[in-house]
């Protein structure tokens, strides 16, 4: 385990143990990919799905972290650290400029299929860690670390925030004339993707300036998400709100 680049994130640092999963917990984890899969098979966008292909998840058995990141290290760099919970925004920020993506190894219970109040394996893995493998993607996402990581401004943070939950969280883009979601909240969560299929979600064309002033909301299923027209574009955008950022005028 790599350590010492890592100050803020340290503590949280944790090992996976892989052999204490028990067999109702692969099952649970086998019925939530059976579950999500045929709608992602036609909801998901390409790359993410790619994705899933490439980290090489397996259906039937919960994600060893050491074995999807040692096949996503060498295409872009990022591994799949596990870490004991919810980080502390400046550890968070840190893991993520150092290509580590923070992952949580516990897994919901059958009881609660659909909703957890925090991330779990499922929501890290199985919605963020595919995109990790796009090049693009991962790319923007370590440029948002490094960017966040040195601001210490609270209001400048909950803007860029939204550029966060907006695209990484719940992001949509366009593909072959469809909506296609990409964003983790969208993939992991049957309720929040049907939303957007569903259309009961309005979907406005992705622009930095309405990202930054849409407040988010975590209470209720989203009226309001955003789309680009490709992986460049956030990556673009990362950049124009880093100028901002250091123009004050963010
Ligand atoms: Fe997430």
């Amino acid at each position: 385990m790599i350590t010492e680049t890592l100050s803020a994130a340290a503590p949280y640092l944790i090992q996976q143990d892989y052999a204490a999963y028990t067999d109702e917990q692969h099952a649970v984890w086998a019925e939530l990919v059976g579950r999500a899969m045929p709608e992602l098979q036609k909801h998901a966008a390409r790359e993410y799905l790619e994705g899933f292909e490439i980290i090489g998840l397996q259906r039937s058995r919960l994600p060893n972290l050491r074995s999807v990141s040692a096949r996503l290290a060498p295409r872009t760099g990022w591994n799949s650290s596990p870490v004991s919970g919810f980080l502390p925004a400046p550890a968070f920020f840190e893991m993520l400029a150092a290509r580590r993506f923070p992952t949580t190894t516990w897994l919901r219970t059958r009881d609660s299929l659909e909703y957890t109040p925090e991330p779990d394996i499922f929501h890290d893995v199985f919605g963020h860690v595919p995109m990790h493998a796009h090049k693009v993607f991962a790319d923007f996402l370590e440029h948002y670390g490094r960017v966040c990581a040195g601001i210490s401004d609270s209001g400048v943070l909950e803007k860029l925030g939204r550029l966060f939950w907006y695209t990484v969280e719940f992001g949509t883009i366009h593909q072959n004339g469809e909506i296609k979601v990409y964003g983790s909240g969208l993939i992991s969560s049957h309720g929040e993707c049907m939303n957007v299929m569903g259309g009961h979600c309005a979907i406005h064309d992705f622009t930095l300036d309405e990202v930054l002033a849409t407040p988010v909301k975590v209470d209720e299923l989203h009226k309001l998400l955003f789309a680009v027209s490709s992986f460049d574009q956030i990556y673009d955008a990362m950049h124009d709100a880093e100028q901002r950022t250091l123009e004050g005028r963010l």
